[in-house]
């Protein structure tokens, strides 16, 4: 079940989508977390950041609508209250990043390096939710090829530590932003981030979420995913960590066929908090049961004839 993913070593190919799965210790009462292939934190920010204002989570018929605006207690507070757990339990741990230039995402990542707060870095290039002026009147970082490849050598210029770029699928082709990524130096690739969406309540009128737009995780966009990684896989040499609607082990083994070397959980987490765990196992059966010997043989092995 081990993998090696651009030089980061997981003991199995399933981690957690960012945000969904806190800091790792909020899911201590559920399960072991250190029994996933690594934990994802929640996107850390130079400064603590409230998101937005409520109404900012609805459920939808397939999965939910977010826009909680990168909540998070900031990278101080994360070393020093959330790292602990995660060390003690032997946990591998990718460390989200969220900045608003090149230069903050360069200053976490060099920060987490000397810390020792993360195995990994996952450069969020694709929050939908969070509108700042400072981000020079482009909502995604990761809509702009050029200004991909700019974020992603800040980031490597900064740590030796494996950095994966996290790509919106709010895009006409993901193999641009993809190739930009994989020739500014990244390592791997993390696919997708939510889809933008919006609900408006009929009685009141009002937009659902106070952000009016946010993004849609879950099952309905699964079909979407899959569909992303298999272009991108077919782009880039470097390994991609699948998520998008991930709630059961067979579900994982479509982002592996189609070619993602790992995959994460993300909100099904929510409606049965040991979702992840219950991949790995179902993973280990599903392998068991084909014959397969080395997990990695399914990665992009979808038979096409
Ligand atoms: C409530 C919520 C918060 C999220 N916060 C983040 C975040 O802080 N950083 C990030 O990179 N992705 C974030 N995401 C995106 C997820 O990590 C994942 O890419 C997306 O939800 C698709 O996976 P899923 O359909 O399995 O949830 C968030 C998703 C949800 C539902």
């Amino acid at each position: 079940m081990q993998v090696n993913i651009g030089g980061l070593v997981m003991k199995n190919p399933v981690t957690v989508g960012s945000g969904t799965f806190g800091y790792g210790q909020e899911y201590d009462r559920y399960f072991d977390v250190s029994r996933l292939g690594a934990v994802t934190v929640k996107s850390l920010s130079l400064q603590p950041r409230a998101g937005n204002r409520p109404p900012r989570l609805v459920e939808t018929p397939a999965g939910m609508l977010n826009a909680i605006g990168l909540q998070n207690v900031g990278i101080e507070a994360y070393l020093r209250d959330k790292l602990p757990f995660l060390r003690e339990r032997g946990c591998t741990v990718i460390g989200n990043i969220y900045g608003y230039s090149p230069e903050e995402y360069a200053q976490l990542a060099e920060i987490l390096e000397r810390e020792g707060g993360a195995d990994a870095i996952e450069a969020n290039l694709s929050c939908p939710n969070v509108h700042d002026a400072k981000t020079r009147g482009c909502k995604l970082v990761s809509q702009s090829p050029e200004r991909v490849a700019e974020y992603t050598r800040a980031v490597k210029a900064a740590t030796r530590l494996p950095v994966f770029i996290k790509l919106s699928p709010n895009v006409m082709d993901i193999t641009e932003p993809a190739l930009a990524a994989e020739e500014a130096g990244a390592d791997g690739l993390s696919l997708i981030n939510t889809l933008l969406g919006m609900g408006i309540d009929p009685e009141t009128r009002r937009p659902i979420l106070s952000n009016i737009v946010g993004g849609l995780s879950g099952p309905a966009i699964r079909p979407v995913a899959v569909k992303m990684v298999w272009d991108a896989a077919r782009a880039v040499r470097i390994p991609i960590i699948g998520m998008g609607g991930i709630c059961t082990a067979e579900d994982a083994v479509q982002f592996l066929l189609a070619g993602a070397s790992a995959v994460a959980v993300g909100c099904a987490s929510f409606r049965r908090p040991d979702t992840a765990l219950r991949v790995v196992e179902g993973l280990e059966a599903y392998c068991a049961r084909q014959g397969v010997a080395d997990i990695s043989e399914l990665v992009g092995a979808m038979k096409v004839d």
